[in-house]
């Protein structure tokens, strides 16, 4: 949700490493940003509104350092400006926080009385109060830590400095991802290693409940009662490139380039050649009387269309629910379901606390994840991977694709037993060329009279049936999320249960098809809402369109196994919410009020 970086170094280039950092943490949230740094013995704190490039120009005025700590926030409590951003400092105490602090009010109630005066509307300096008042009378910094540590419910990962101890930093979390970058000229601390990966490849990852103290030569680790923990340090083989524009005008675009690349790199992981190699490399569903698929967003609409996969061919009962209402609703499990949550980021909130829910009552529990080292990785009992490397754009794209790609993988494992071998040579031959498909639309796809007939519109309806709704439901996030066009998807049968009173002349409808079995019913809906007026943008498998169909502009999908539609069918929907949104002038990676990794419920 935010971006934490802290550095502790030898040489005086603090700000130029945190502002680094900043920038390859800014997609994780971006309303504002802070830098805190040792000018001797004193604390210099410097915060900016917005985007990480005005901090860059006020940080210009204050003399460099060697250590720092800084913060990039997705504003949770307080509105974004400069007094809620981070660094927070109260006493001798300065800190960056991620996460939230759920008993802040009352001990907010109770720091007011002992003196503190708050400044901000944040948890975050509540937490900082916290640090403050426990070292008037403990000046053992580490007994702090552990005492802030039961004193502090919900979730954090801090960046800490004390003013009297002078290039010095510590770290501290609870379920929100701390890491540590090991250096030459200095040591890193960070919520997630592309803020250092410039600097240097040695890592380790901080684990629940443990305090860290870094300086520009050691790093001392220690568990939540002060024993001292070696760390084990690791090699980042994380493709720098994955986290620069590449000549692309934003990310966003550059990851749909690279869709054809991570789904083949995440089918390789299961599979060389045979669809039989699966045996060895996905989950046996077949023990499994019911499956639960559960995440939030882009994640959720993969989950649609797994189950629809596995019940049509695998014929297993599955649900797929969005991760918050699932945790409060009743959900029945036993030891025969399993329940695969889906996760880019693998911290998302909701997703990883219906993982635990899972855990505790002893079910099953798979996570379809992306992120290495993640706590949904950590924390499910099977992980099946994407491997869709660093996705920076906030809106997904490339990680969408993988994960719909282990979700093909995992219904066509599932459905081996009924198809035929014809069937199943078919689909090699096709699942080991998705990338030239991929590459193939990328380049084929004119979209100039889809994004004239969108721009400026109040709505935009996007329909299909079966998959082809789940993949409308993406389609039209999409376009909402990176353009601030209103979009809603709905299953084509149903708009004239009420919804079509809201067509009317121009209004864009996009068409999904490319399911045959139910291309007729599809038309005669798209039928229904053309003769109200409606401008139908149809996206359609090329050997399902004839003439008679009348659309006012078509885009042709490749003919691939039902398996594998999904992969391929959602490029055009992604590419005309980019186009869309490049001609608007918006912020195609960081849309408003979004963030990349939803920490919070
Ligand atoms: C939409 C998008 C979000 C995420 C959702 C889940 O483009 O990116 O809807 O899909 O927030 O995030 P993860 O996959 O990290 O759990």
């Amino acid at each position: 949700m935010c971006g934490i970086i802290g550095y502790a170094g030898s040489k005086p280039c603090a700000h130029g490493v945190l502002l680094s950092g900043l920038k390859a943490l800014e997609y994780r949230g971006y309303d504002s940003s802070g830098i805190a740094s040792f000018q001797g013995d004193q604390i210099k704190i410097v915060k900016a509104k917005g985007k990480i490039k005005e901090l860059e120009e006020k940080i210009k005025d204050v003399p460099e350092s060697t250590c720092g700590i800084a913060h990039t926030r997705w504003a949770t409590h307080g509105e974004p400006n400069e007094i809620n951003a981070h660094p927070h400092k109260v006493g001798q105490i300065t800190l960056v926080h991620n996460g939230i602090i759920e008993n802040a009010a009352a001990l907010k109630k109770a720091y007011e009385k002992r003196g503190i005066v708050f400044k901000s509307d944040t948890d975050s300096e509540v937490a900082c109060a916290c640090l403050a008042i426990l070292y008037r009378t403990e000046k053992n910094k580490l007994n702090v830590l552990r005492e802030a540590a039961k004193i502090l419910k919900g979730s954090y990962a801090f960046g800490i400095m004390f003013e009297d101890e002078e290039g010095v930093l510590y770290g501290m979390r609870k379920d929100s991802p701390l890491v540590l970058g090991i250096g030459e000229d200095g040591n890193f601390l960070a919520s997630d290693l592309s803020a250092f990966v410039r600097f240097t490849r040695k890592y380790a990852v901080i684990d629940e409940n443990q305090i860290v103290r870094i300086t520009n030569k050691e790093i001392e680790c220690y568990d939540k009662d002060l024993k001292h923990i070696e760390l084990k340090t690791q090699i980042s083989e994380m493709d720098i490139s994955t986290i620069e524009k590449n000549g692309y005008d934003s990310f966003l675009l550059k990851e749909i380039h690279e869709e054809g690349k991570v789904v083949m790199d995440t089918i390789h992981h299961y599979m060389t050649q045979s669809l039989h190699e699966l045996s060895k490399t996905m989950i046996d569903l077949k023990k499994y009387d019911h499956l639960y698929f559960v995440a939030c967003g882009s994640a959720y609409h993969v989950g649609l269309l797994a189950k629809n996969l596995i019940e049509k061919y695998a014929r297993i009962p599955c649900n797929c629910e969005v991760a918050s209402e699932f945790r409060y609703n009743s959900p029945i499990l036993d030891e025969k379901t399993l329940v695969v949550c889906i996760s880019q980021s693998g911290e998302t909130a909701d997703t990883l606390a219906a993982l635990r829910m899972v855990n505790k009552m002893g079910i099953d529990s798979c996570a379809i994840v992306n992120v290495k080292g993640s706590s949904l990785e950590k924390e499910a009992k099977y992980v099946l991977p994407t491997l869709a490397g660093v996705e920076i754009s906030v809106a997904t794209t490339k990680a969408y694709c993988a994960q719909v790609a282990v979700c093909a993988l995992l219904a066509l494992h599932a459905s081996i037993d009924h198809l035929s071998s014809l069937q199943i040579h078919m689909i090699e031959k096709q699942l080991l060329k998705l990338d030239t498909y991929i590459h193939k639309l990328i380049s084929d796809t004119k979209l100039d009279g889809f994004v004239s007939s969108i721009i400026n519109k109040k709505n935009v309806f996007f329909i299909g049936r079966g998959m082809d709704y789940a993949l409308s439901m993406e389609g039209a996030l999409k376009l909402k999320e990176i353009t601030y066009i209103q979009a809603v998807a709905y299953p084509a049968g149903e708009l004239k249960h009420g919804t079509i009173s809201l067509i009317e002349k121009d209004t864009p409808v996009m068409v999904l098809i490319s399911d045959e079995h139910l291309v007729d019913k599809s038309i005669s809906n798209m039928k229904e809402v053309k003769a109200r007026g409606a401008k139908i943008l149809l996206v359609i498998r090329e050997d399902l369109y004839h003439e008679n169909i009348e659309a006012d502009e078509v885009i042709f999908l490749p003919k691939v196994s039902e398996f594998l539609q999904g992969i391929v069918s959602i490029v055009p929907y992604q590419l005309l919410a980019h186009h869309i949104a490049a001609q608007m002038g918006c912020d195609i990676d960081q849309p408003k009020n979004l963030a990349k990794s939803v920490t919070v419920e």
